[in-house]
């Protein structure tokens, strides 16, 4: 993972020496540090999420965005950090517990179901997890019974376009926007914004509700 990264900034920093588009929406040079191309302050702020909301962060991984929304949410707030290995979630509750993050509660979801509280989740963010889903629009169509009324469900996926190769991720990595909306209105969500300043990422927001 961290020679894929560091090869890619590499590959970043060629492209952008050659005047790429994408490199313009980076924040800052530092082609070592994911938070160049994550942005995931105006991330958050987009989506929105606010102090006191309860958010649930579905594929964790390392908890990059886990540790930033448990931060944005405040004391008031919960972060429940879903992932499907024993492995994944042990490491997630070690990096919570280390950081003192008592608003973090991590959760061992199944692969077609998150295991979330019923109602609850007022954010649902999915960071390069979607194209990892099995039965996506079964998977998200669970979904929405986790959902607080008004809940806002972000999408933010590879671009399945030759910006996703800035971070060598293979052709068709991602799932592409039209694909994604098509999916998610097949499992009883509309989109209610669409961002374009993630270097090699779409972002898509929904809520339940057609
Ligand atoms: C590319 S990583 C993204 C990690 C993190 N969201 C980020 O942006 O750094 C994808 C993660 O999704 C998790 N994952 C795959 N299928 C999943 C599922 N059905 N439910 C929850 N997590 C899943 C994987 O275990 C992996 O940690």
């Amino acid at each position: 993972m961290l020679k894929s990264s560091m090869a890619g900034s590499l590959a970043i920093a060629a492209a952008a020496a050659l005047g790429c588009a994408p490199c313009a929406k980076m924040d800052g040079w530092n082609v070592f540090s994911r938070d160049t191309f994550s942005l995931p302050q105006r991330t958050l702020d987009a989506i929105p999420v606010w102090p006191g909301a309860r958010v649930a962060d579905v594929g964790a991984g390392d908890g990059y965005f886990t540790w930033r929304l448990a931060q944005a949410v405040g004391p008031d707030g919960r972060v429940w950090a879903v992932e499907v290995t024993d492995r994944a979630a042990a490491k997630l509750a070690r990096g919570a517990s280390q950081r003192g993050l008592a608003n973090v509660e991590v959760v061992r979801g199944a692969y077609d179901d998150p295991k979330l509280p019923d109602g609850q989740a007022d954010v649902v963010l999915l960071s390069s997890v979607y194209h990892h889903l099995d039965e996506r629009v079964a998977y998200m169509a669970r979904l929405r019974r986790d959902l607080a009324p008004g809940a806002r469900v972000a999408i933010v996926e590879p671009r399945a376009s030759w910006e996703s190769w800035l971070l060598l991720l293979p052709p068709g990595h991602g799932v592409a926007p039209a694909t994604i909306r098509s999916e998610m209105a097949r499992a009883g969500y509309r989109p209610v914004a669409s961002f374009d300043f993630l270097p090699a990422h779409s972002f898509e927001v929904f809520a339940a509700g057609g």
